[in-house]
């Protein structure tokens, strides 16, 4: 037998263990999708390693959001070909994969650059993905598989795996037909697509069943959702939402990202009639000037922005904003900056995200005249950050004294602590042990950082949860 054919036949020989490194860049989206590559493999004997060193199979599921984000994967590519060059050299056989929105927008290029790469995978065809190495690795050719399939991928993964976490993804919605000019994702994902209710419910309940209290839907436009409901119409978010709310053991709902155009009035009537969806909402303006809003094609003004936000919070008064900003769009000038810094000061984020605009190749803002000046720029987002990382401190000090219900989810990093997430996302560190990770506590908050609150257990909580335990 020559040494390829088994090499191949160890990398999916069924009797055999053998390992799968997942390397996951970017949004929830993404850690999503790599969970369900992983499951895709589990029925071949997979398991999932840390250490790339020890992976019969590699896969880097990338994102194409970031600056230099191909980049990025090439140089991460650059490691992965000596670690397959090591391993050759032991007799072991490692098959590559790049998957995500970097394998769809590159494609090709990938293969032609990176020879260690053995298949490129989109992200709407990575259910494919332990039948396309097993073909690259018999044939032995490499692969480009970058369709956007007919077929609904969620219907070709295998069930999920009950996971130990309390907390977990589920997408409900793909895709964007927003087009917003500064962005990949309508050329990486794809056109909107929305997962059935009845799939969704499954799935959820499948999770709760093993343990999982907290459940974030996730959907690069996930508020313009619009799935086939039991009735065979199409349910809004807001249904989708008040029906996984029906989960017994399901405690806490959230859902991510959102467009201002999408922002329906069941929707805002939700937060304040759902009560296990959470006082949170991710919701990007991105500009603040509507000259700039318009060339970006958001399809709101800032007057719109604002009153949606004034009309979540009638509906929800303590709810926690974030948002996502982005500075130095071509054109934008130091007074339109300005509209941006006027909008942050209205609205009052508990968090943010902002970023320099960067041009993103085939994106219809690359191509305008006046870029504005790296210098510029940079300036803009310091200001900006100064305001966003006060408003956050602020409202995290806002609870210093407060007792707020928190799900704990693991451990922290010194002994004896363990963190969990408030209603409004913050993470919250309490000294506490493994028997309440999992558990939703009342916690009294005794400090605050930029980033996270501490805290004390409520010790009549406690007490009952120790005499379950003890039981
Ligand atoms: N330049 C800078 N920021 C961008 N984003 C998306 N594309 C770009 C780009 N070309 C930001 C937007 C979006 C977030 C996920 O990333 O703010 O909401
Ligand atoms: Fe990109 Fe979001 Fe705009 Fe869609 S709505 S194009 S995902 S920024």
């Amino acid at each position: 037998m020559s040494l390829k054919s088994t090499q191949s036949s160890i990398v999916f020989d069924m009797s055999k263990r053998k390992r799968l490194y997942i390397k996951t860049f970017g949004c929830q989206m993404n850690f999503y999708d790599s969970e369900r590559m992983m499951e895709a493999f589990a029925p071949l004997g997979y398991e999932q390693t840390e250490d790339a060193g020890d992976a019969d199979v590699i896969v880097l599921n990338t994102c194409h959001i970031r600056e230099k984000a191909a980049e990025k994967v090439y140089s991460e590519l650059g490691r992965i070909r000596q670690i397959k060059a090591k391993r050759r050299q032991d007799g072991k056989r490692t098959m590559v994969a790049v998957a995500g929105c970097v394998a769809q927008a590159e494609g090709n290029e990938i293969i032609r650059r990176a020879q260690v790469v053995d298949l490129v995978v989109g992200p709407q065809s990575y259910y494919r993905l332990p039948d396309l190495l097993f073909r690259a690795c018999q044939e032995g050719r490499r692969i480009v598989d970058t369709e956007f399939p007919e077929k609904d991928k969620f219907t070709q993964l295998p069930a999920r795996i009950i996971r130990k976490s309390c907390t977990a993804f589920l997408t409900v919605q793909e895709g964007c037909d927003k087009f917003c000019t500064f962005c990949v994702v309508p050329y990486t994902r794809g056109m909107e697509f929305s997962r059935p209710v009845e799939a969704l419910y499954d799935e959820a309940s499948g999770l709760v069943d093993g343990g999982v209290r907290e459940l974030t839907l996730l959907g690069q436009n996930v508020n313009a959702y619009h799935g086939i409901g039991r009735d065979n119409r199409q349910w809004s978010l807001a249904q989708l939402l008040a029906r996984l709310a029906e989960i017994d053991g399901l405690q806490r709902l959230r859902y991510t990202t959102s467009h201002p155009r999408d922002m329906s009035d069941d929707l805002i009537a939700a937060h304040r009639d759902n009560h296990k969806l959470m006082p949170y909402l991710h919701l990007p303006f991105q500009a603040g000037s509507d000259r700039i809003l318009a060339g970006m094609n958001r399809k709101h003004t800032s007057a719109q922005y604002l009153d949606i936000v004034a009309r979540i919070r009638d509906a929800r008064p303590d709810i926690a904003l974030s948002t996502d900003i982005i500075v130095g769009f071509p054109g934008e000038s130091d007074e339109e900056f300005e509209a941006t810094l006027a909008i942050v000061r209205q609205v009052g984020f508990a968090q943010a995200f902002s970023f320099k605009y960067s041009p993103r190749p085939g994106t219809p803002a690359a191509a305008l005249d006046e870029q504005v000046s790296d210098e510029a720029k940079s300036e803009r987002l310091a200001r900006l950050q100064e305001f966003l990382s006060a408003d956050q401190r602020r409202f995290n000090e806002g609870f210093v004294g407060a007792t707020m219900s928190v799900l704990f989810e693991k451990q922290g990093r010194h002994n004896g602590q363990i963190v969990g997430r408030s209603p409004y996302l913050q993470p919250v560190h309490a000294s506490g042990g493994d028997q309440l990770i999992g558990r939703t506590c009342d916690v009294e908050i005794s400090g605050a950082g930029p980033n996270s609150l501490a805290g004390v257990i409520k010790a009549a909580r406690l007490g009952i949860i120790q005499a379950e335990a003890g039981a």
